[in-house]
């Protein structure tokens, strides 16, 4: 593996949940691989889970960890090609992403959207061009478009809490924010969980449609309640209008899970990538409620990053 930017560089969900519940077994078994080995972690985003818990699991390794906060830190940094550079930026993301290059022998890459312009945007244009010019293996940490590690950590969640030999029923809803965020989990969840053996639906208001390239093999339902009932599994995320990009839609919050909805569930176990928005996205009832397992979805944010550091450190590094 030479950079885990979403489910295509893989070769089996399946495979991979296992490999990560054996290495949540027994965590330090490879203390020594990441030995003398550099990790580097750039952040364009602020981050609280995927910092610590991609630096805990580089720590299980044995990795010696860099972090650089480079929207804050670093000298402004130009992206595009062939400009001038007679303003404000300093220095170009080529040479940028080569010197870390230099220095580590892993990136692992945040670059959120700008949700202005969805070309560029999608194009993953931040996230492409380290993976050109930096020449060493990257990792994603949430991109533009994708957050694989958080979908990867999902799906073992999903995994550790469904010992039944039948699909469980897994549902993606959208819920109700205060500002617009990025597609990013809710098209990378779709995307995981298209491959994974799910009866899976999405749901959220009309105009939320995510890209079709990441839901090919899902249910879409406009209708909450009906879209949950029976459900095993409610995966509960805002993300901005993918078609009128960026915006937000009307009000919907009506749309907020809460512990009435769940009643129409099969019991439902209750995920977040967190940071959640009480009492806009989630009530409070079901966050603190033991439907929740969504500090299981965070404890197993330090296994997805550990299996894939330990993926890359044995192919390429
Ligand atoms: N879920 C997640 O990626 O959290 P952070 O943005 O805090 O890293």
């Amino acid at each position: 593996m030479k950079k885990f930017t979403s489910v295509n560089d893989i070769l089996s969900v399946k495979d991979l949940v296992s490999k990560a519940i054996e290495i949540k077994k027994n965590p330090f078994e490879h203390d020594q691989i990441g030995k003398n080995k550099v990790l580097g972690l750039v952040f364009f985003n602020a981050s609280l889970r995927t910092r610590l818990s991609t630096q805990k699991a580089a720590m299980n390794l044995g990795l010696n960890c860099m972090v650089m906060n480079i929207d804050k830190e670093a000298w402004a940094i130009e992206t595009m090609e062939g400009v001038v550079m007679n303003a404000d930026k300093v220095e170009h993301i080529k040479e940028a992403a080569a010197v870390m290059g230099q220095y580590c022998d892993i990136i692992g890459l945040r670059s959120f959207p700008s949700l202005k312009d969805r070309n560029l945007d999608y194009s993953e244009d931040i996230l492409n061009k380290f993976i050109k010019y930096s020449g060493v293996p990257l990792i994603s940490l949430e991109s533009a478009t994708l957050h694989p590690l958080q979908s990867f950590a999902d799906m073992i969640t999903i995994k550790e809490n469904w010992n039944k030999s039948t699909k469980p029923k897994v549902v993606l809803t959208w819920a109700p924010h205060v500002k617009p965020l990025p597609q990013a989990v809710a098209n990378s969840f779709s995307e995981w969980a298209c491959q994974s053996d799910f009866d899976f639906v999405i749901t959220h208001p009309k105009g939320y449609e995510l890209d079709e390239k990441f839901t090919q093999n899902a249910t879409i339902n406009h209708d909450q309640d009906e879209a949950i009932a029976n459900a095993d599994f409610i995966y509960v995320k805002n993300w901005s209008s993918y078609h009128d990009y960026g915006k937000m839609i009307g009000e919907n919050h009506s749309w907020m899970l809460t512990e009435d909805k769940l009643k129409l569930t099969n019991d439902a176990k209750v995920m977040h990538c967190l940071p959640v928005r009480r009492g806009v996205e989630l009530g409070d009832d079901v966050i603190d409620g033991p439907s929740s397992i969504i500090m299981q979805q965070v404890n197993n944010r330090v296994y997805s990053a550990q299996t894939i550091l330990k993926l890359i450190l044995e192919n390429n590094v």
